[in-house]
């Protein structure tokens, strides 16, 4: 297990349920706590297409879009000032501001073979899925001139074959997301693809 194995199964407060914060106050604290533009980028992207998902493939009312946004928005909030405790500090910070225990039990997932906290439900699968493709694409879309203009899942498939491309990213963390759906990585691509390309 991870040295950075959370340790813990339970999150939040049952009573907290439903319980979320305006998405103006996750922006407050990540323009707060992560100074670094690209890192905020990276969670306004997974935000985004969290809060896309939920609506277009979930059919999820406003209020259970909120939380799926939520997650993405803060789920790396404490990575770039804590990083060897990444998961822990905001995790906690969420539970002092009595947040639903949904909402922090899908960022304790995020990556369940580094924090040890397996997705219980299709928010907490999904983030899985989504995070390490998110910086993916992202990454491809900084190498070409056009950036997102005329990207393709094709282009994608064959850089996530290619070792050497964006190194740091672990295919096996995004074969084993997928391994816990149903929706092939081609759709999955498009998507990320559809929704995080107008995010700034
Ligand atoms: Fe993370
Ligand atoms: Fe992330």
């Amino acid at each position: 297990m991870s040295i950075h194995a959370l340790n813990r199964t339970t999150f939040g407060n049952p009573n907290n349920a439903g319980n979320l914060m305006p998405v103006e106050e996750a922006h407050a604290l990540l323009n707060d706590w992560v100074p670094n533009e690209r890192l905020r980028l990276h969670m306004k992207q997974v935000a985004a297409v969290m809060k896309a998902w939920a609506i277009e493939r979930e059919g999820a009312s406003e209020q259970t879009a909120l939380k799926w946004e939520l997650a993405g928005l803060l789920h790396d909030a404490d990575w770039e000032k804590h990083p060897d405790d990444h998961c822990r500090v905001i995790i906690e910070e969420l539970e002092r501001r009595n947040m639903d225990p949904e909402v922090i039990h899908c960022i304790a997932s995020h990556d369940p073979r580094y924090f040890g906290v397996e997705p219980q439900n299709k928010m907490d699968r999904m983030i899985y899925v989504f995070d390490e493709l998110s910086g993916f694409i992202h990454a491809s879309a900084l190498i070409r001139p056009t950036r997102y203009e005329g990207m393709d899942v094709k282009g994608i498939l064959k850089k996530l074959k290619t070792p050497s491309f964006a190194a740091q990213v672990s295919r096996d963390d995004i074969n084993d997301a997928l391994s816990r759906i149903d929706t092939p990585l081609e759709e999955i691509i498009q998507f990320i693809i559809d929704h995080q390309k107008n995010i700034s």
